[in-house]
Order: C-alpha cells, then structure tokens, then sequence
C-alpha cells in the first residue's frame, strides 16, 4: 500500500453529526461533525471492551460508545465514564487513534501514515469543482477487485473502444490514433493525458449536437494514491472525480463526483446516474478476473503498448512512490504509529 499519503475517502456530504463508518486498508474508522463543523476521524475500536463507536452517538464535540456511555473528545481522550461513580481518574490509556482529515473538494481526504513526515506529498488539485456552472450527482459502486486495478481501468482509454463498444464506446473507436499519439505528462505524484478529438466522443453527444464536426477536448489524469480524473471540454463541460478507496486488498468502494454543464436539470440525474452505473457494470467482471490481482511493480511483468502509457505512468509513479524512504509498500501496516503518538502525549 502507498502510506504517508492523503487518501480521499468519502464524500464531503455523507459526513454529518451522526457517526459514519467507513473503512480503508482493512481499518474501520468512524467520521463526524463536531460542534464548529469540523470532520473528526477516529479509529472505530472502542478501547474499554472493543465495540464500534459509529453504533453510537455524537453528544456536542464528542462520540459516546453505544455499550458503557463512554465518551471521547475529537483528541480521542475518553472525557466520561458512567460506570465510574468512585470518580477514580480516567485511565490514561482511555484514549483513541486519531486521524488527520482535511475537507476539500467535496471529499474528505484522510492521512495514512505519519504526518510528521517531511515533503507530504499534497491533495490533488480540482479548479472548477465551485464552479456554479456545473449540475452534480455523487454516484457509488463496488467492485470485489484491488484499487490498483480499478485506478488503472479508471485512467485506460483504450478500452473504452472494445470493452464498452456497445455501449458508449463507438466514438472512442474513432478517436483512437489521436489517443494513442497524445503525450502523457507527468509530475511527482501524478500523470495526464489531453487530446483533441475531432467529433463528440460518443453516441450520446451526437444526438444532442448532431452529425457536425466540432473539437472535443477529453482529458485523463490520477493523482497518487487514489483520485482519479476525467473530463470532456467541448460546447458543454464534464468533469468526473473518483476516489478510489482500498477497503481492503480485494474491495475498492468508488465514489464519484459527476458534473456536468450539459442536461444540467434535476429531472437528468437519473439518467446519467443511470449511465454511470451501466458503464460500469461493464467494467466489473473484467476487474475481478484480473490476475495478478495487483497491479504488478515489475514493468516487464505485463506487455505494454502505445494506448497503455497512462497506465504504464501510473506503474512508474507507483513503484516510486513505494521506494522513498516515507512511502514504503507494507501489508503488515498498523495504527501503531498512532498509539505511539497517543502514549508520547500522555
Ligand atoms: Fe465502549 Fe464499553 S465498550 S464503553
Ligand atoms: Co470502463
């Protein structure tokens, strides 16, 4: 896994002052609101007698454990103990592995890894998510498949044109010698690919804008560990954000956010929800028969060809990223380092 990394793990909205699990690299980890607003993130182990604190609830700033009452302040110091009517001291180890968050773009991103580390490789950066222009749906799924692999089908425009050829691929067909020729930039921690194609790109487009020629502009790009980017610029604007989530090494959850300046109308988000989740349908079996089920690290493990260099850049960035000293692949990866912190500030 990619540690000491901001990871985008749900959706700014689904985050309230009632608690949500979510669960990434095999950790249950409990989201909040506290009083002001802010997005508390802690592990979701009680440590009195281990139950989930997201079956409880949030009191003010604090998460109250749903078994004995006990609370816990967005630190993670235990604040109240019900049971304790001596008013003997509240254990010192009454405390919770807490999680960095930042709320941005719509998602909330938390930090694996430690975050005292130097050159903290930064969020992604998305310029026209507030523009007003666009009309927005968030759309889910889950594939029973490892990130690396859905991140990769994510950024993979060639197979579009065979994979979903009946669907919206057609246009894809056609644009693939400019595809296959555009240049892929890349930067530390992520890669893009823009090309100009010279009629709109699917089936779709060309019912609402005909049979004329125009430029469309379709570009891809990822950012380490896990967004993804895609967006269409032609006379309307698409943009689509995913987080790809690794819940654990075989279950990704993706959550995108869809916006769009065409069939910007309340009455269109079903249909394109709709397509959204067709498309994807597509792609799933394809996903969970892969193997290896990871995507290798060792580039001559798979053949590559000019329509692979995103992922081909994605391979690079990766296996980059896994050898500098504050990134290190380890499946073994605990919230030791959390407890440690916790102990040290005691
Ligand atoms: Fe949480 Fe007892 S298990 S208060
Ligand atoms: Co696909």
């Amino acid at each position: 896994m990619l540690q000491n990394f901001w990871y985008a793990c749900e959706f700014s909205h689904a985050v309230t002052d009632q608690p949500k699990q979510i669960e990434l690299w095999n950790q249950k980890i409990v989201l909040y609101r506290d009083v002001s607003g802010s997005v508390v993130a802690l592990k979701d182990v009680c440590p009195h007698r281990g139950a989930a604190l997201s079956l409880g609830k949030v009191e003010g700033n604090c998460i109250q454990c749903p078994y004995h009452g006990w609370k816990f302040q967005p630190d993670g110091a235990c604040t109240t103990i019900p049971s304790n009517p001596l008013h003997v001291p509240i254990p010192r180890k009454a405390k919770i592995p807490v999680y960095s968050v930042q709320e941005k773009y719509g998602f909330i991103w938390l930090f694996w890894g430690d975050l005292s580390i130097e050159n903290q490789p930064p969020l992604p950066t998305m310029p026209d998510f507030s523009d007003p222009a666009f009309r927005t749906i968030y759309v889910e799924r889950k594939a029973n498949a490892h990130y690396s692999r859905v991140i990769e089908n994510l950024i993979d425009p060639v197979h579009a044109a065979f994979l979903h050829a009946n669907s919206f691929g057609g246009g894809i067909a056609k644009a693939l010698p400019s595809i296959t020729k555009a240049k892929v930039v890349m930067d530390d921690f992520g890669a893009s690919l823009s090309v100009d194609v010279p009629q709109p790109v699917s089936r779709f487009w060309k019912l609402v804008y005909g049979e004329k020629k125009r430029t469309t502009n379709i570009s891809l790009r990822f950012c380490l560990p896990n967004v993804t980017f895609f967006s269409v610029d032609s006379h309307f604007r698409m943009r689509q954000s995913y987080a790809v989530i690794p819940v654990n090494d075989n279950t990704t959850i993706i959550k995108t956010i869809y916006s769009r300046t065409l069939f910007n109308f309340p009455w269109a988000d079903g249909f394109i929800r709709k397509i959204t989740i067709q498309t994807f349908l597509e792609d799933k079996p394809t996903l969970e028969s892969q193997r290896p089920s990871v995507v290798p690290n060792d580039l001559a493990a798979e053949i590559h060809v000019a329509g692979d260099a995103m992922t081909v850049a994605y391979r690079k960035l990766r296996k980059k990223s896994m050898e500098m000293k504050y990134a290190v692949e380890s499946s073994s990866f605990s919230t030791q380092h959390l407890m440690e912190s916790v102990s040290t500030s005691e």
